[in-house]
């Protein structure tokens, strides 16, 4: 979504801000721009609604001696208000061209605002909310306030999540930004001959680790190797920048055609940091010092609700499963949209736990709000610390997948999923229940499970015919039951995600109620049938699909030779304890979504209308 990116220092800002928008690349963007001041002190902006190549033609355009100045902003846009176009796209200016702004976010009663300048004889260009932010800013700074003011004076005019940057010919030698609510946040690196500001900590990190967060309502005021904070009465905040410890990130696509396929590549990798130095492997312990047993006890929690959005939502349902199913307490989990809104009863008995890989989902940190207003804890479970989500949070644990690029999520899945099995033991271990088998077999379990996955990964050529095939049609129907629920549901949102086909995920259970008038030789069916206690179950279900003239392909970890005769395709993952093998599943279910939209010629790492960060509701 959308994403922003300012430079002031000593070199040209042009290059640096173009390179930071190529980093925020992966959020998702249709259009892009820069607006620069330049060395006579007017406001130069290029920009480009081009959905695949407008970073590109931005990246020519600035070549231009008038972008050589050492100040400017930048942003990526992800349309909301009006079509993807250049007119649309930011910086947006005032007409007279001496303020640009970029936003990210919504502003709420934009109309009434735009109305107002309107009966002003302030004329507009674009069919964006964002412009009138420029256009106000410039009124003010006409009736005599300088820039901070004037943007002081915004921020109680407009209503909805906003962050924003404002560069101004009046104060040609700072960038102000402000942050209303969550909308991707505004984030500040200074080194010493620059200071940046992003809407990203991972767009700053190649430049600095001095980094600043603003909290909701308040102001900054960069300058070249300095900063002045404010909160929204403009009384100053004395906040010093910390030092940020991050893994390195490698966001280099290397031998793989797409982020997406490198990434479910990494999952041997990414899973083993996501356990290393957690577990205990000879007391059958887990070590997570993030969680403060003082601040979160949960002997004390007769609910735990798990939330997310998309991807993170299934990761969510995996969750509640486990935790009731380890530790005993009635677990849920819940759409954050939704959870949000519909006032849910909820005391401080009741333990959220926020899954967003990102740690910036709008849904998600609005949820996270309304259960911290009830006097709720929270766990915020998300890949890096200083994301909004890990900031409003309790308690914080990283999954350590390293940064994902693709945006259909694939190894910060099955992180979260490994995260949240540790989470649920180190939780055992506090309620004192007695370690038994079932625990020490599920934690030696997990130490195999880079190589499990491993062994999936060398099936990818076997696999990859079957997502060839599956490319053929125009409806794919995804079965599970009991805990792989959430691994079809999460099947059929790859395959529409990347591939555009129409794909639905169902309770296995579901299909004598409805579903099965779906069934026939157009419609291939998707089973995920574990060696588990619902296995004769899931052979009833075969049966009834085959039955119906459905294709069927069954991934299973069983060697049943009844499954082999009733399968038509069959994928045989290897056999893992039965609450890990749901992570086993759904990368095989990612790298047939891959491969169709491969067949289909589609671009996996870049599905159409779909952003990485999600930062409006
Ligand atoms: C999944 O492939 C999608 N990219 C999407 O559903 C994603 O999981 C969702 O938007 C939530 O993102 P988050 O984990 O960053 O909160």
């Amino acid at each position: 979504m959308c994403g922003i990116y300012g430079y002031i220092g000593e070199h040209s800002a042009a290059q640096i801000i173009v390179k930071g928008l190529r980093s925020l690349e992966y959020r998702g963007y249709d259009s892009a721009g820069i607006a620069v001041i330049d060395n006579v002190g007017n406001i130069n902006i290029s920009k480009f609604g081009e959905h695949k190549s407008s970073i590109d033609k931005l990246t020519k355009s600035i070549k231009d001696d008038k972008f050589n100045g050492n100040i400017g902003i930048g942003h990526t846009r992800w349309a909301t208000h009006g079509e993807i176009s250049k007119n649309n796209s930011h910086p947006h200016s005032d007409s007279d061209n001496t303020v640009a702004i970029v936003h990210n976010g919504i502003i709420e009663n934009y109309l009434e605002i735009k109305q107002k300048l309107e009966c002003l004889g302030i004329r507009f260009s674009s069919q964006t909310d964002s412009e009138i932010i420029a256009n106000y800013l410039s009124y003010e700074i006409k009736k005599g306030e300088n820039l901070l003011k004037a943007v002081s004076k915004l921020k109680k005019v407009i209503r909805g999540n906003s962050s924003i940057l404002a560069i101004s010919i009046s104060n040609p030698e700072e960038i102000i930004g402000i942050r209303l609510g969550n909308a991707g946040g505004i984030v500040v690196g200074l080194d010493d001959n620059a200071t940046y500001i992003s809407s990203d900590l991972s767009a700053l990190l190649p430049r600095t680790n001095k980094i600043l967060y603003l909290e909701n309502q308040e102001i900054i005021k960069i300058s070249n190797r300095n900063y002045k904070l404010y909160n929204s009465d403009l009384e100053e905040i004395d906040r010093s920048p910390q030092k940020i410890e991050v893994d390195k990130y490698d966001v280099d696509k290397g031998e793989y055609p797409h982020y997406m396929i490198k990434e479910i590549n990494e999952q041997p990798n990414s899973i083993q940091s996501s356990i290393a130095g957690r577990i205990n492997f000879s007391s059958n312990t887990v070590i997570l010092p993030e969680i403060d047993n003082k601040e979160i006890n949960i002997s004390e929690f007769n609910r735990i609700i798990f939330t997310g959005m998309g991807t993170s939502l299934h990761a969510a349902m995996y969750g509640a499963y486990i935790f009731e199913n380890i530790l005993g307490i009635a677990s849920s989990a819940e759409n954050s949209s939704e959870l949000r809104y519909r006032n849910p009863v909820i005391d401080d008995k009741t333990l959220l736990i926020a899954i967003t890989q990102s740690g910036e989902t709008a849904d998600t940190l609005s949820a996270i709000e309304h259960f911290k207003n009830k006097s709720c804890k929270v766990i915020s479970i998300v890949e890096s610390f200083g994301t909004e989500a890990s900031r409003i949070s309790d308690s914080t644990i990283r999954i350590k997948a390293g940064q994902e690029i693709g945006v259909a999520a694939t190894k910060t899945l099955t992180s979260t999923m490994v995260t949240l099995i540790q989470l649920a033991l180190f939780f055992n271990l506090d309620l004192n229940k007695s370690v038994g088998n079932t625990i020490s077999s599920l934690i030696k379990d997990i130490s195999i499970l880079p190589s499990s996955i491993s062994e999936v990964l060398n099936c990818e050529t076997e696999i990859k015919k079957l997502g060839n095939s599956m490319s053929g049609y125009s409806n794919i129907l995804y079965l599970g039951r009991g805990i792989n629920i959430s691994t079809a549901l999460e099947g059929a949102l790859k395959m529409k995600e990347i591939a555009y086909l129409h794909a639905e995920g169902y309770p296995a259970g579901e299909m004598k109620h409805g579903v099965n008038a779906l069934l026939g030789s157009k419609m291939p069916t998707i089973l995920i049938i574990p060696d588990d206690e619902l296995f004769e179950k899931n052979l009833g279900t075969i049966n009834e699909v085959k039955a119906r003239g459905s294709k069927t392909l069954v991934i299973t970890d069983s060697n049943s030779k009844d499954l082999r005769t009733l399968s038509d395709d069959l994928i045989v993952v290897p056999k893992i304890n039965n609450l890990l093998s749901p992570i086993l599943f759904i990368i095989a279910l990612q790298i047939i979504a891959y491969h169709t939209a491969i067949s289909l010629n589609l671009d996996p790492d870049k599905p159409r209308n779909l952003a990485k960060t999600v930062t409006v509701e």
